[in-house]
């Protein structure tokens, strides 16, 4: 069956699903730049020197344990809609978890000083819901990164990178872990997710100011950054 991330059961079963091998398929399939995404990421959010962090849509606690490391003062939650993931965060060390829909976070206002999603803001059935809790949850003056998958603009790039998304990668990353259609699902939702300045304008519209776009790895991915109004 198709998945859409309007259907959020559909979402979090197909996360359940491939729980156990998200990392290890997520490291092969992006050739370990993973961790120079999140490398460039938490050479953002450390200069913030922030106290409280909330990592939206934690999963298996990559982007937590990042900033864990780099911020040794600040306490890093992880929230996740999906169980059987933050049992595997819970695995790597990440001792803070909530088991939440991000569109729905069940944390007091006004309490971070920064808010972190990693590649799970696209999978959401609302990003303004998404954007708007985070904001809620976010201190005034406090910090929001996005960090996702996006569209290279590229003339050459962007047809190679579609036909990669479409043709190859579902392939590869179904063999793994016998879910191709999480992998057509992927690509499906980053030809939807907006980028660039309509991702910008976005989150301002949800608020946020300062919204900035850092294209990374020839634009198939960005790192986006504001300030809570
Ligand atoms: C692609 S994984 C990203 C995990 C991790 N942030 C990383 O960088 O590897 C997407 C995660 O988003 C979570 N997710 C999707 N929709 C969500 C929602 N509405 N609320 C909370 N978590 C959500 C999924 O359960 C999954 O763990």
């Amino acid at each position: 069956m198709e998945i859409h991330k309007e259907n959020p059961e559909m979402v979090r079963g197909l996360f359940s699903d491939i729980a156990g091998r998200y990392q290890v398929v997520n490291h092969i399939l992006s050739g370990g730049l993973d961790f120079y995404w999140r490398a460039i990421a938490v050479r953002l959010i450390r200069p913030w020197n922030p106290s409280m962090v909330l990592d939206v849509a934690t999963g298996s606690g990559d982007l937590a344990m990042a900033i864990s490391k780099a911020c040794p003062q600040a306490r890093v939650v992880g929230a996740d809609f999906c169980a059987p993931m933050l049992e595997v965060a819970r695995r790597n060390g990440l001792p803070e978890l909530v088991v939440a829909d991000g569109m729905s976070l069940p944390l007091a206002d006004q309490n971070f000083d920064v808010v972190a999603a990693a590649f799970g803001l696209r999978n959401m059935a609302s990003w303004e819901k998404g954007l708007s809790e985070m904001a809620r949850v976010l201190r005034p003056g406090g910090h929001l990164l996005i960090l996702d998958f996006s569209l290279p603009e590229l003339p050459v790039i962007r047809p190679l990178y579609r036909f990669y998304l479409h043709h190859i990668l579902p392939h590869i990353a179904g063999l793994a872990t016998g879910r191709k259609d999480a992998y057509e699902y992927l690509g499906e939702s980053i030809e939807q997710f907006p980028s660039g300045e309509k991702m910008t304008s976005l989150i301002e519209s949800c608020g946020f100011k300062n919204a900035k776009s850092h294209p990374l790895t020839l634009g198939t991915v960005s790192i986006y950054t504001a300030i809570r109004n």
